[in-house]
């Protein structure tokens, strides 16, 4: 399908945030199929897709919810992660601005699908605006029914509420939200068991990104065969891209997933500020690893793609960098968010993020030795795959791609300052 031709997601049609208009454009249409299936139907459909999580993990959706008990004595929980904290990431802002109902009705076909009978969205505490309307819009959702009980005439009731986050990067990982959102320490939990078994108050619980719950109204309505074909067969549908940084024009693009990173940033971002070569580009959030300017032509914003490049399609937030940029100073700056933002329950990351931010502090100040580069990358390499969540794992990566890729810099920088200092 033509790159350009699909936007479901985003497709910009004014006032599509109220509930007649969205209505009008055939809105909850999706809900009352789903309503007609049975709930494995559903799962069945979903994991015909071939949607993965839009979360940053790339889990595949449908054998997530697979995962879920169809019978259980306790009562089950669905979680919208609409935490949104990943650095580079501003995507799911956007349906929730211009498309709230079709989350709603992704939530909604979500739990039907899995026997769920309530449902928690949790909101990045920042995002007062953007709660405003999703309650605005979950209260006309009620009012007409498509919420609450038997919904849309059907033996089946649901409810949704909408809780704040307090500005804790680590309350997106899901397990710190499900504490979070017991009102516990967001300290993220040892799995097993996950939540499938055991979430939620010890109750069976799925989480899921807003983008890919949004996804999922698109899917029962046009059917997995439809779905499929649209971008990577592995990796399909459009994705939100958010890019940053040094481009003339930058945003939130719907696009396939097959779309190529340099049309993503040339076509569509309008090309790089006064011309200039791109150094470095972050392709998927600031945990991605960071991938050098010269080695992206090829490649393609989908998981195996990206993989192959050596980095993650994770959130989809790409941070474009200019030859100007001083790398080592970037890697700084995401340091000192990943030390700020460790919860400090485990000590690699506790400690080693610490670390990490002082060595290259101590570098880009003058004091660096050709010493600190090893222990840099030993550190990075202690904290990955040693802790009890992902964040650790988000810490190291961005330090050993930099050092991967662009130790020329580091090197650089503690060569001048030896000269400066004799
Ligand atoms: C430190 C950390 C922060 C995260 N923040 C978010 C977030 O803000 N939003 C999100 O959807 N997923 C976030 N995740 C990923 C979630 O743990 C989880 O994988 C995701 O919500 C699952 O949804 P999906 O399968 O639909 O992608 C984070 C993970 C880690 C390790």
């Amino acid at each position: 399908m033509n790159e350009t031709e699909i936007k479901y997601l985003l497709p910009g049609i004014p006032g599509l945030h109220e509930i007649d208009v969205y209505e009008k454009e055939g809105g909850y249409g999706a809900l009352r199929k789903a309503l007609g299936m049975k709930a494995g139907e559903v799962i069945e459909e979903v994991k015909k897709s071939n949607l993965r999580g839009r979360g940053g993990a790339c889990f595949p959706t449908g054998l997530k919810w697979s995962f879920m008990p169809k019978s259980s004595e306790k009562p089950k929980y669905l979680c919208v992660n609409a935490d949104e904290g990943e650095p580079g990431t501003f995507k799911d802002r956007e349906i929730l601005e211009q498309n709230p109902h079709l989350l709603i009705e992704g939530v909604l076909i979500a739990s039907y699908a899995m026997g769920i009978k309530t449902a928690y969205v949790y909101i990045r505490g920042e995002y007062v605006k953007w709660m405003n309307i999703l309650e605005r819009a979950i209260a006309e959702a009620y009012e007409k029914g498509y919420i609450g009980k038997n919904v849309g005439g059907s033996k089946y009731s649901v409810d949704i509420f909408v809780h704040r986050g307090a500005g804790a990067y680590i309350c997106g990982e899901e397990s710190s939200l499900m504490n979070s959102l017991e009102g516990e320490r967001g300290y993220p939990r040892v799995r097993p068991p996950f939540p499938a078994q055991y979430g939620l108050w010890g109750c069976p619980t799925t989480i899921n990104n807003v983008e890919t719950l949004a996804n999922v109204p698109v899917i029962i309505k046009n059917g997995a065969d439809w779905y499929l074909k649209i971008g990577n067969e592995k990796h399909p549908g459009t994705l939100l891209y958010g890019v940053s940084g040094h481009v003339n024009n930058p945003g939130v693009f719907e696009l396939p997933t097959d779309v190529l990173l340099t049309d993503l940033i040339n076509r569509y971002a309008g090309g790089m500020r006064d011309n200039k070569k791109i150094k470095a580009v972050i392709p998927g959030g600031s945990s991605t690893p960071i991938l050098r300017g010269d080695s992206i032509e090829g490649v393609r914003m989908n998981a195996d793609s990206l993989k192959e490049a050596g980095s993650s399609i994770g959130t989809g937030g790409v941070v474009v960098m200019d030859e100007d940029t001083d790398i080592p100073l970037v890697l700084e700056r995401i340091a000192r968010f990943y030390h700020h933002e460790s919860c400090g329950q485990c000590t690699p990351c506790r400690e080693g993020t610490g670390w990490m931010e002082k060595i290259i502090k101590r570098i880009n100040c003058g004091g660096g030795t050709m010493k600190d580069l090893d222990m840099l990358m030993n550190v990075a390499n202690n904290i990955e795959g040693n802790t009890i969540c992902a964040l650790g794992d988000a810490a190291a990566w961005p330090v050993q791609s930099a050092l991967r890729h662009f130790r020329d810099e580091f090197e650089e920088k503690i060569k001048n300052a030896e000269t400066v200092a004799a």
